[in-house]
């Protein structure tokens, strides 16, 4: 059990702190500033990862609010063209009228912000040109066709492409199924062959260093349908091109889509071995279109409903952040407003991390929080937790936590921070009460610690390890506190 020594009032500890470690004082201050332009895709490069990102699209951008939270690079690292680059979108007009322009302009303006781009999708049954659905096709004029757009639009958009979703969904919808779909045109005319072979011209004109993925939903819902997936991962490496080249068809990654539905989400072991079952084929593995729904909007959900969809979207980014191969996040769309999900489903929705009005929601508090603690855990010794209506728990190690309340506001005396110390294993209050999982800190006594806690988004709290102790500092309303803990 922890034990309070001291608790320090504003000048009262700052003292003894510089004066006994100055070097220790100044990493405080700075990691106040670190923060200030914290936002999810900076919290996740904290947390170890590659990126946090969105779909977004040209029909968004005269949306003022909605286009200064898709621009900030901060928030989101990663962009993706929700529909622009889907071959229907390139090829509206007749065959061969190839335009790039809106896929462009996405592409230009994630360049401007430093933010990697993520190209979506080359082969996809679904959001086809119309002349390559209504066209009698041969093996040969298909394959010649399929070819052609993969070449070109590869070619293209080059470098930029961090990743190529190169096929999509081309497993059956049918749950508990490993089998391959037979709905897609693709499939009709080519059999199973346009999968290996679009992976083989892909893998020919990409850059080398953009990431060759496969792209499908359920995923993390079907154990039969990973396995599907896993196939295809093998039809691809064991493809033999049509002039006798083995070994020139690449795969680098596996997109799970993850558009699920609030209290349907698998557990966090489930969802770490789905990850695990791709990255021990040494692929990369990301939650590609992730979006939580409530699957009934009306009536709005109510206050449990919401508490759900936080804890569902903290158990899909833990499951990212336990896998070493899960580099990053992106969710299709941020917005409630804009939502695919309320189109293609009526009367469900609610889905997404901002609100109609562009304003963060308890899902991306969430979030942020998970993410927060991922990276504290990862820099130090200490992380210190507190939830959204003040309560705070500072984790000194993985096997001890001292909880209380107070301190962030309405005046209550900063003594109560700290009323109570409780071993609680491995588990931490989170947002408003609910139990997150933390990954274990280490030993406070090498110093190296570090933590903070952030009540309604505002940092509150800082904590380091020093020598043996735990320094918590903290302000707002009752001013600068201290408390000290052996
Ligand atoms: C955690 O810290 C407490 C004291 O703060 C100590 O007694 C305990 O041994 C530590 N546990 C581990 C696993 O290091
Ligand atoms: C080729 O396919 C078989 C299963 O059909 C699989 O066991 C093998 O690992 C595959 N080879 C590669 C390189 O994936
Ligand atoms: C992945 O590989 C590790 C190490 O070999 C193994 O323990 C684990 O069970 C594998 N997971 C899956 C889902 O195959
Ligand atoms: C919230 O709504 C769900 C679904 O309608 C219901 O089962 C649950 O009892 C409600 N909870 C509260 C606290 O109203
Ligand atoms: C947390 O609880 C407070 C009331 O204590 C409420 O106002 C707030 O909306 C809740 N936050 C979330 C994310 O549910």
């Amino acid at each position: 059990m922890a034990r309070i020594t001291a608790l320090l009032f504003a000048s009262l500890f700052l003292s003894p702190l510089s004066a006994a470690s100055p070097t220790r004082a100044s990493p405080l201050l700075a990691s106040r500033q670190d923060t200030d332009n914290e936002g999810l895709h900076s919290l996740m490069l904290a947390a170890g990862k590659l990126f946090f990102g969105t779909a977004t699209d040209v029909r968004y951008l005269d949306n003022k609010a909605h286009q200064a939270i898709v621009q900030n690079p901060n928030e989101f690292g990663m962009i993706v063209p929700e529909n622009s680059q889907k071959w229907g979108e390139l090829e509206k007009e007749d065959k061969g009228k190839v335009d790039f322009t809106n896929t462009d302009i996405i592409a230009a303006q994630a360049k401007g912000n430093g933010q990697l781009f993520r190209c979506h999708v080359l082969v996809w049954g679904a959001q086809l040109p119309s002349y390559v659905t209504s066209t009698s096709w041969t093996e040969k004029t298909l394959s010649d066709v399929l070819q052609a757009h993969i070449t070109t639009t590869v070619t293209h958009f080059g470098s930029q492409c961090y990743s190529w979703d190169v096929v999509s969904e081309a497993l059956s919808s049918s749950p508990d199924s490993n089998t391959l779909s037979t709905t897609s045109l693709f499939h009709q005319v080519l059999g199973a062959s346009y999968i290996p072979f679009s992976f083989y011209w892909t893998s020919l004109a990409a850059d080398p260093s953009s990431k060759l993925y496969y792209n499908d939903f359920n995923l993390e819902l079907s154990p039969s349908k990973a396995q599907g997936a896993v196939d295809i991962v093998h039809l691809i490496r064991n493809y033999t091109s049509p002039t006798g080249e083995k070994n020139k068809a690449r795969i680098d990654g596996i997109g799970l889509q993850s558009h699920l539905f609030v209290s349907s989400v698998p557990s966090l072991p489930s969802l770490t071995s789905t990850l695990e079952l791709f990255t021990n084929l040494s692929l990369e593995v990301s939650f590609s279109e992730l979006d939580i729904s409530h699957s009934s909007l009306s009536p709005s959900p109510n206050a449990t409903q919401i508490e759900q969809q936080e804890k569902d979207y903290m158990t899909v980014i833990s499951a990212c952040l336990a896998v070493k191969g899960c580099v990053g996040i992106t969710v299709w769309g941020f917005s409630d407003k804009y939502s695919w999900v309320k189109d293609a489903f009526p009367g469900k929705g609610g889905g997404c991390l901002y609100d109609e009005n562009m304003k963060n929601k308890g899902s991306w508090f969430a979030v942020a929080e998970v993410l927060r603690r991922a990276g504290v855990v990862r820099r130090g010794a200490v992380a210190v937790d507190a939830s959204l209506d003040g309560e705070v728990a500072v984790a000194v190690n993985s096997t001890t936590t001292v909880e209380g309340e107070g301190g962030g506001g309405g005046g209550r005396d900063p003594d109560e921070a700290v009323r109570k110390a409780a071993r609680s294993g491995e588990l931490m209050r989170g947002v408003n009460g609910t139990e997150l999982m933390v990954a274990a800190g280490e030993e406070v006594g090498d110093a190296q610690g570090k933590g903070q806690g952030v009540v309604n988004g505002a940092r509150r709290w800082v904590v380091t390890g020093w020598g043996g102790w735990v320094v918590v500092m903290g302000w707002g309303f009752w001013g600068f506190w201290g408390i000290l803990s052996s």
